[in-house]
């Protein structure tokens, strides 16, 4: 625990960034199972927003474990810290006025709640998208071959059968994967943001 710090505040705030970027940073926190369709819809947003020459970044739960997060594994604990820090680090990209997309399993709502408030303390939009199939479709797809693995115990912990998924109970978009392609997905989430000004 570090002690004897004090928080050093910059000349620009928040709003003055935002005006002077001419951008509002918020992050988009993309839940669901593993194969849900997370990491699909959140490149393809990611890479229409590029197009709109937003300033867009996606942190991705595979692609983070391969780096900050490589000394996390799929037990409780370390699911804890990996959404902990995945909280902080999406909450600076929004305070840059980014729009942040975070593609992770992030399965306990306890977890995503500590998101959302140190989000809202900070004055930062955070919106929940809940990328929603039922566990007999995602087992299907199993592009990984991950569901078939962790059904012979192979693979311990596995969020949907050997771990808990907390589904979302009021997330802010709900998109169910099973009935809209990515396309769809896509504009429904674009719709969120360009009827709030973020785009
Ligand atoms: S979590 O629950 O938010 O900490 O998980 P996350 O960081 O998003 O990582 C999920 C990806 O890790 C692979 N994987 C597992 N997922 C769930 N449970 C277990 N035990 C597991 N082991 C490895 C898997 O590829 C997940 O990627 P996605 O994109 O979700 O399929």
């Amino acid at each position: 625990m570090a002690t004897n710090i004090v928080f050093h505040q910059g000349s620009v705030d928040l709003a003055e960034r935002a005006e002077l970027l001419q951008q509002k940073g918020i992050t988009l926190w993309f839940t669901g199972l593993s194969a849900s369709g997370k990491s699909t819809i959140a490149c393809a947003l990611e890479q229409h927003l590029l197009h709109l020459h937003k300033f867009t970044y996606r942190l991705d739960g595979d692609n983070i474990r391969f780096g900050l997060n490589k000394d996390l594994g799929f037990d409780e604990k370390s699911r804890n810290e990996n959404i902990r820090r995945i909280g902080e680090v999406s909450k600076l990209f929004a305070d840059s006025c980014c729009i942040a997309l975070t593609a992770f399993i992030s399965p306990y709502r306890a977890d995503r709640a500590v998101a959302r408030e140190l989000h809202e303390k900070a004055g930062l939009p955070f919106v929940e998208v809940f990328i929603d199939a039922p566990l007999h479709v995602v087992e299907q797809r199993d592009p990984k071959g991950l569901y078939k693995k962790a059904r012979t115990g192979e693979i311990k912990d596995f969020t949907g059968i050997s771990a808990p998924y907390e589904a979302p109970l009021s997330p802010e978009i709900h998109i169910k994967t099973d009935e809209a392609d990515v396309k769809e997905s896509v504009r429904i989430i674009t719709d969120y943001l360009s009827s709030r000004g973020f785009i």
